[in-house]
């Protein structure tokens, strides 16, 4: 199934609750445009293209409800949707992109209130499908750059479940796999949330696609010694100039990857890309709850002692200097970015 999918038996969004694996594959419902919100929030939906599509579909939701009378009304109802649900996440630009889309549609929308409902959900049921085909360009000419015999280093989760089918660095992997070359990957266990240990393992798992998991403080080691050809990631929101924002820890393995010569690929939809920042500086960076630091446990116990404190930033950027290239769904971007990357994104 899909990592998301509206249910027309129903009228709901169902999701799987990422939360739960790899313990339990379960499948939640959501009927309120506040309950998307809290899912985005609360990581039960996680990876950027994933909440932006969740997002859409929170408007789907709000059409749904609203009982306003003309589209001028409904509108408005939307537009205060769209206000709660961009406010979830701060840092991938895919959620404010989604939201953005479905109201331009909206605003220029005259017609029956109802048709105008319909016309909310088939938007975002576009933009899903669509986002199903970002992933798979993505990984066609993302693959081309993977060599039979690579070990790999990827961080956090960009498989199926970042997305709404297929992924976007683990779907450059999965194409090239396919195509039969044979890949290693090295897993970043992705702290403090273990994307890559949890999602990551769990989806190699079912794609046959052989791994190891590694601690993050383990990744220069092996880039170091030589055991690893190629690091790739996702990103949340790469600006102008191809610095790219990315699950914590992207900036050190990047780092570690150039100072050993190791080519660093960034695979993002052309939706993760915000033009309008000129650098990475000007990217907001989630704060998340330092409790999610905190919470380890050895055998049971508790770690950390009693009244310690932690910070918790949800992500970092990578300078634009420490990327080989950027894989979008119209091809891959090479330096100097701020010249190739516009020119790619107006490409499509
Ligand atoms: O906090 P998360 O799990 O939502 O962070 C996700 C990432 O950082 C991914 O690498 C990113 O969204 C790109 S994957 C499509």
């Amino acid at each position: 199934m899909r990592t998301l999918d509206w249910d027309a038996a129903t009228a709901s969004l169902k999701m799987i609750d990422q939360r739960r694996l790899p313990e339990k594959l379960e499948i939640v419902a959501l009927t309120t445009p506040a309950q998307v919100a809290e899912a985005i929030r609360n990581m039960t939906v996680r990876g950027a293209p994933a909440i932006g599509a969740a997002a859409a579909f929170g408007l789907a939701l709000a059409a749904q409800s609203s009982p306003a009378g003309d589209a001028g009304a409904l509108l408005l109802d939307l537009e205060a949707a769209a206000r709660s649900l961009g406010a979830s996440r701060p840092t991938a630009v895919n959620l404010a992109w989604a939201l953005g889309r479905v109201l331009d549609r909206m605003r220029s929308y005259s017609g029956p209130v109802d048709e105008m409902r319909a016309a909310v959900l088939a938007e975002a049921c576009r933009i899903a499908d669509e986002d199903v085909a970002i992933n798979k360009r993505m990984g066609d000419h993302g693959a081309a750059l993977l060599a039979d015999g690579d070990t790999i280093i990827h961080h956090c989760n960009t498989g199926a479940l970042a997305v709404v089918d297929w992924g976007t660095a683990l779907g450059v992997i999965r194409t090239a796999h396919a195509q039969g070359k044979r890949l290693h990957v090295l897993v970043d266990e992705t702290r403090p949330r273990l994307q890559g240990a949890r999602l990551t393992a769990w989806e190699l798992e079912q794609y046959g696609i052989p791994y190891e998991i590694i601690s993050d403080d383990m990744a220069g080691h092996f880039l170091q010694t030589g055991q690893v050809q190629k690091v790739l990631f996702g990103g949340d929101r790469v600006a102008a100039n191809g610095d790219v924002a990315n699950k914590i820890g992207t900036y050190m393995l990047a780092l570690a990857a150039h100072d050993s010569l190791i080519p660093v690929y960034a695979v993002v939809p052309t939706s993760t890309v915000d033009l309008a920042l000129a650098h990475g500086g000007l990217i907001p960076i989630e704060q998340r709850d330092p409790q999610e630091v905190l919470d380890i446990q050895l055998h049971g116990e508790r770690v950390v002692p009693e009244g310690a404190r932690a910070r918790n930033p949800a992500f970092d950027v990578t300078p634009a200097r420490l990327l080989n290239a950027i894989v979008t769904e119209n091809g891959i971007v090479y330096p100097p970015f701020e010249v190739n990357l516009p020119k790619n994104v107006h490409a499509g």
